[in-house]
């Protein structure tokens, strides 16, 4: 089984890693490599040179530290523009019993569902067999005559995928697997009792935001907005007359989203030289809009959904801009649900990786990498997918296959 790299190209950080199937089932971290991203806004390329070269500089850096050489990238997609949908498929049995070509070609016939033009399927996720009228969990090796597959289809722009993959191709690797921001983040976060209860998944990044709402094991919804920690950022340095560098340093040591509590007073440099001082109410109420904002377009849209957050194990916050002092307070007020705040869980079959990447802003990243030890792990043969309660078969219904 051989090395691979994931990367998380953020708005904000890129981070690298290159890792290999260990022994029963783990995965060997060999090299972590994080930078400031470049050319990347709002989860796309901007700058498609610019994204190239710090994609091709990072991965060497993690080559290099790794002594390794890597082909096969697993990158992630941020979930703007991006669409989920439900297919049927279905398979006529020709033997007795059910095998897995037959598996794979009942989910074959469920991608054969109306895409349009310009758009391009990431994700194909199998979320229930159904075996002549009887629901089943794993269809293989059953008796049956008609096969009949559910699958959740997560589609995205052409042009996005297309850049990306470009992108990946001009710095010299593999494009393997596009991963949509949400689907590596419930890799990283979502356990089984949330699956099963249902939860919703914020992940506030530095320019976007993606959202994920998951009941019964299945995908429910995803949305995505193009706001995150950046606008609390500028918001602050608008709102001052500062500077983006003192904002971020402003928001991380003292914004918080509560109007209680003790006055401190804060120093601010100006644009123009001088120095100011403000209460923590006024950073307070230079920040709540935002914060508003965001939560006002979520709960539209779950509403839209059809959504009752109530009945349900909660929200899940995570992403650096998860982070903010208050926050989890303040959406658990909002949604009027229980919240916590979160870091990627269960790592231990990820070998060799760092406590600091338990913390929020790194869910993405080892999501990605939990994702690509499932797909390295079943190797086409199918391991699990992202709900393990189905199997997952369909790796070589992907795209393509690698150069060489
Ligand atoms: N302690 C903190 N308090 C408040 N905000 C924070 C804190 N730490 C990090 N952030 C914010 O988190 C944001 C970065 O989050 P993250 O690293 O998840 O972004 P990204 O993945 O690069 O971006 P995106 O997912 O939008 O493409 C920044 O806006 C930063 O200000
Ligand atoms: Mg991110």
């Amino acid at each position: 089984m051989s090395t691979f790299a994931v990367v998380d190209l953020g708005s904000r950080k890129l981070v690298v890693a290159i890792a290999r199937p260990g022994r029963e089932g783990t995965l060997e971290v060999l090299a972590v490599q994080r930078e400031n991203s470049r050319g990347m806004g709002r989860g796309v390329i901007k700058n498609l040179r610019e994204v190239k070269q710090a994609l091709k500089a990072a991965i060497e850096m993690a080559e290099k530290d790794s002594d390794s050489v890597v082909e096969d990238i697993y990158l992630n997609l941020s979930g703007v523009n991006a669409d989920i949908l439900t297919a049927l498929g279905k398979t006529v049995v020709t033997g007795e019993y059910i095998t897995r070509k037959e598996i794979l070609r009942a989910i074959e016939t469920a991608k054969r569902i109306t895409i349009p033009q310009h758009r391009e399927i990431i994700h194909v996720m199998p979320t229930k067999y159904i075996v002549d009228d009887q629901e089943v969990e794993e269809p293989e090796g059953m008796f049956g005559a008609v096969l009949q597959v559910q699958v959740q289809i997560i589609t995205h722009l052409l042009t996005v995928v297309k850049n990306f993959e470009n992108c990946v191709e001009g710095a010299g690797f593999y494009p393997k697997e596009m991963v949509l921001n949400q689907v590596a983040d419930i890799y990283a976060l979502v356990t089984k009792e949330d699956r099963e209860l249902g939860v919703m998944l914020i992940d506030i990044g530095a320019e976007t935001t993606d959202v994920a709402l998951i009941l019964q094991n299945e995908i429910h919804r995803i949305f995505s907005y193009e706001i995150g920690g950046k606008d609390f950022t500028s918001d602050i340095a608008i709102g001052l007359n500062t500077s983006m560098k003192e904002a971020e340093r402003i928001k991380v040591k003292y914004a918080r989203l509560f109007s209680e509590g003790e006055e401190e007073l804060i120093k601010v440099p100006l644009m123009d030289g001088g120095e100011r001082n403000i209460t923590s109410n006024e950073l307070y109420s230079i920040i709540f809009p935002r914060a508003e904002q965001l939560f006002t377009w979520i709960r539209e849209d779950i509403e839209r959904a059809g959504w009752e957050l109530r009945a349900t194990s909660g929200i899940i916050l995570t992403g650096g801009g998860a982070m903010l002092s208050g926050l989890k307070d303040f959406t658990s007020e909002f949604f009027k649900t229980m919240v916590r705040v979160a870091g990627p869980v269960n790592l231990n079959n990820i070998l060799n990786l760092d406590q600091e990447y338990t913390s929020p802003e790194y869910s993405t990243f080892v999501g990605l990498l939990k994702y690509a030890q499932e797909r390295e792990r079943s190797n086409g043969r199918g391991g699990q997918s992202i709900f393990p309660s189905i199997k997952n078969v369909f790796k070589n219904i992907f795209k393509k296959n690698p150069r060489g």
